[in-house]
């Protein structure tokens, strides 16, 4: 699901030379499916013309008070907007909002609208930490005003320190996550997916049949129950699903490497790929020579991620597959006990379902229950998966988690 189709977007854009990123930022919104309505300063209008943004956005740009057509269009469109995002904000923008002034358009329309109201400044280093400026920022914040950024680095002038605009892939994922309401919000969630591949030689491996449609469709329906959501993926030919941050790795080593990386404040973990259990001891550095008689080849135990995860002293909730040709309910709990995680998610190969199709059917086991999840398609089960996890994680947080944590997860 894309969180920005059809969503009403008002852009305000005021004076910086960042306003040219802003025409960039219109054009992705559009793509995202997002109806987007830009109102200037003139100040801005000296950095960009309207009609960039007109032809981008599609709509009419309002530049000051001589457009307001029917002396009352500031009143519509304050109510048409789902968001107003003020990019870039300048060092005065972010002051007349913070007094409430209402003498141009733009502070006009912000000052009428009920819509959440994010700002992205943009202004030099120096500016940016003025005591005044602060103060400003300060008083926005107070109100729930959201202040997106600013990044640091080198800045038109010349300077290097903070006060340039985030770019608009981020500002995207921003208006994208603040119409994110779902039961994940404000969680990270560490995905594995996929296969992994343990070399033989240069040319050859070990490796099984995971396609990581199941891993994908669990990440992408994490992310859009509004967590953030890293993905660890083993080689796939799959794409990254939108606004996840996806890492790939070859071996289980790598996997192991990668998810250790991003575990630190992780709420939860669901491994879904098809890790080795074995991999070869000594990889040949040269290709294997074709032998006239056997061979035969050595192997030693690859380490369990999920368990070290779930053996972590500060773990998150944990979820693991189980991928089982035979007994499968009874499979389930010896490995949930085994992996000491708080569910697993069974789903029984070699037919039909598991590996590589789009479908599947999975048994959820957790201490005290089950669900048993009919043949779907892999998303809709990913939907169902994240709706328990969530259930459940709701559940237990809030019997056991000492009272800090809660605010961690309310923040
Ligand atoms: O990718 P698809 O084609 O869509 O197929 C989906 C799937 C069948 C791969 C998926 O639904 C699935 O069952 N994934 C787990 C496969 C598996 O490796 O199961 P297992 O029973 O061997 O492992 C149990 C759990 O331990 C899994 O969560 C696995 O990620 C984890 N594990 C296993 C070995 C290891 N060295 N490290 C691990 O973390």
């Amino acid at each position: 699901m894309n969180l920005l189709a059809e969503k009403r977007i008002l852009l305000g854009v005021s004076g910086g030379i960042a306003a040219y990123k802003s025409a960039e930022l219109v054009r992705r919104l559009r793509a995202a499916g997002a109806m987007v309505r830009v109102v200037m300063t003139s100040a801005a209008t000296g950095f960009v013309s309207a009609r960039t943004f007109q032809a981008l956005s599609g709509e009419i740009v309002r530049c000051g008070w001589s457009d307001d057509q029917s002396g009352m269009d500031h009143i519509e469109l304050a109510r048409w907007a789902e968001r107003i995002l003020i990019a870039p904000a300048s060092a005065d923008t972010l002051a007349r909002l913070a007094q409430g002034r209402a003498d141009d358009l733009l502070a006009a329309i912000c000052l009428a609208s009920r819509a959440p109201l994010l700002v992205a400044p943009a202004m030099n280093q120096a500016m940016w930490r003025h005591a005044a400026t602060r103060d400003n920022v300060q008083r926005l914040l107070e109100r729930g005003v959201q202040v997106c950024g600013p990044d640091t680095g080198e800045q038109a002038c010349g300077d290097v320190g903070p006060g340039r605009m985030l770019e608009p892939q981020i500002l995207q994922q921003v208006l994208s996550d603040s119409f994110a309401n779902g039961r994940l919000a404000g969680l990270k969630v560490v995905v594995t997916a996929g296969p992994t591949r343990e070399a033989v030689d240069p040319v050859r491996f070990l490796g099984n049949r995971s396609s990581g449609k199941m891993g994908y469709a669990v990440a992408r329906a994490a992310r859009e129950a509004g967590a953030s959501v890293a993905l660890v993926s083993g080689p796939v030919a799959l794409e990254a699903p939108t606004g996840i941050q996806r890492v790939m790795v070859e071996s289980a080593q790598e996997m192991l490497e990668a998810v250790l990386a991003r575990i630190e404040g992780c709420d939860i973990f669901i491994a879904t790929a098809a890790v080795a259990d074995y991999r070869p001891v000594a990889p040949e550095p040269q290709k294997i020579k074709k032998q006239a008689s056997d061979w035969s080849l050595q192997l030693e135990p690859v380490p369990d991620i999920l368990a070290m995860v779930a053996a972590l002293e500060k773990r998150p909730w944990c979820v693991g597959f189980a991928a089982e040709t035979e007994h499968l309910e009874q499979n389930a709990r010896k490995k949930r006990m085994h992996k000491g995680v708080e569910m697993i998610a069974a789903n029984q190969v070699g037919g039909e379902l598991g590996f590589e199709s789009d479908n599947n059917e999975l048994l959820l086991v957790w201490e005290g229950g089950e669900r048993q999840l009919p043949v779907a398609d892999k998303n809709l089960l990913a939907d169902q998966l994240v709706e328990q996890v969530a259930d459940l994680y709701a559940d237990q947080n809030t019997a056991h988690e000492p009272l800090e944590n809660h605010a961690k997860h309310s923040a």
